[in-house]
């Protein structure tokens, strides 16, 4: 069993009952599994606040600490001897109820939430290794998460190892050298589109005794669940699909509970909690996402078909049909994020047609019900040199898009009269 894993279930001895359950919330905060997905999206989390009467919507429990009759019952919480919550960095009923809700969709035991996407990929890493470790991590990836291991787990004497994640040969052949501590990838990558073969990356991870920490960010629990076919974590940034209105920054992360009992213990410690207002907006978004994604991703599939037709528009990357583990998807939906190139098209034109863009926005984030416009070059991957942006594949011309809900035509309407005007 690999070291973080042990130190896991080391972790479970000593901390028994580490969830808090607040003794007044009521309902049934974990929906039969029976339900459709849209159904649970809905329901879980949710537990209502036992007073005069009982309220429909989890509460905004905004407060830092909770207080009990008497000292010796606060004891018995601090010491988990009894369910409860003590103090908003351990733990709140608000944060619990949107964590509950992730666990539910992702089919793991238990979630925990983070102020950001990249503190729940910072805190992912952590857990897993020490100075001397390696990590060998996706070289396709969102800019941020490999900035993060090139710079700063780098200085604390981690060494990172980027290969592409699809050739499952390099991906062996890494593991095999470096005997890494974790291996990090995207389920569906960032900008590049690109799957991760989850299940044979686990039995790679797992043979060489590292963990498996897939960001599910793009692909969202409704397309794949990770945990399900051996990650040992699923990690988001809630503030896309989860979350889904741009209105909020967090992160959560998926897992068993001995490995979220550990995160928890160390959140604890490095203390990058969501506020509950953040915990609360994402608990609200969590019950559209199903509605939201299945639009958005039918509108990708029919815009990404039209742009394939348009000459003035090449390398259309979004997922087909036929790639990657088919068995792996839970729909026959591959996404609504696609990137492509605007043909010969300079910085400079990418900015004229970007800034052309009336309906589409053009901001440096995904997953909203907004129809939004990235370069990677300028925004994603800035923190990459030309050298290691050409080495990925991430081109002086290429875009990216998330697709939000508004009609399709629209979308592409857009987009059409932004590249006219911009290539004149
Ligand atoms: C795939 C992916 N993972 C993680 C993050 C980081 O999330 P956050 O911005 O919430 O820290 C992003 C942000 O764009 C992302 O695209």
């Amino acid at each position: 069993m690999h070291r973080t894993l042990r130190q896991c279930e080391q972790y479970k001895t000593t901390h028994p009952a580490p969830n808090g359950r607040f003794s007044q919330l009521t309902r049934t905060a974990r929906p039969p599994s029976s339900w459709s997905v849209e159904s649970q999206a809905v329901h879980a989390g949710e537990t209502g606040y036992r007073s005069a009467a009982t309220s429909t919507s989890t509460p905004i429990f905004m407060t830092s600490s909770f207080h009990y009759e008497t000292t010796d019952a606060l004891e018995r919480v601090l010491a988990y001897d009894e369910p409860g919550f003590v103090y908003t960095r351990y733990g709140n009923p608000t944060t619990h109820a949107f964590e509950t809700a992730v666990a539910q969709l992702e089919g793991t035991d238990e979630a925990l939430a983070f102020s950001s996407g990249m503190a729940a990929i910072y805190a992912a890493l952590a857990l897993c290794v020490s100075a001397g470790d390696s990590v060998v991590a996706s070289r396709d990836i969102y800019g941020a998460s490999f900035s993060v291991l090139r710079d700063h787990f780098q200085k604390l004497g981690v060494t990172p190892v980027f290969v592409d994640i699809t050739d499952l040969d390099a991906v062996s052949a890494a593991v095999a050298e470096h005997r890494p501590a974790a291996i990090l990838a995207e389920t569906l990558s960032n900008p590049l589109l690109r799957i991760a073969d989850i299940r044979a990356l686990a039995k790679i991870a797992h043979a060489a005794e590292a963990m498996l920490l897939i960001d599910n960010t793009f692909a969202t629990p409704l397309l794949v669940k990770p945990c399900s076919l051996g990650a040992d974590m699923s990690i988001h940034s809630s503030t896309k699909y989860i979350g889904g209105h741009g209105d909020l920054t967090g992160g959560v992360i998926a897992g068993s509970s001995d490995v979220i009992g550990s995160l928890r213990e160390q959140t604890k410690m490095l203390g990058a909690i969501p506020s509950p207002m953040d915990a609360w907006l994402s608990l609200r978004g969590i019950k559209t996402m199903p509605l939201r994604f299945d639009r958005q991703c039918t509108s990708a599939r029919e815009i990404a078909e039209v742009l394939r037709g348009d000459t003035r528009f090449a390398s259309i990357l979004y997922p087909g049909d036929n790639e990657g583990p088919q068995d792996q998807f839970l729909s026959a939906h591959r996404g609504a994020m696609m990137s492509f190139e605007v043909v010969g098209a300079s910085r400079e034109t990418i900015f004229r047609l970007m800034s052309e863009l009336e309906l589409v926005i053009p901001a440096t984030t995904l997953g909203d019900v907004y129809s939004l416009m990235l370069y990677p070059a300028m925004a994603s991957h800035r923190a990459l040199t030309p050298e290691e942006r050409h080495e990925v594949g991430i081109t002086e011309s290429l875009v990216r898009l998330s697709v939000g809900i508004e009609s399709p035509k629209d979308i592409l309407d857009d987009i059409r009269q932004a590249a006219s005007r911009a290539l004149g």
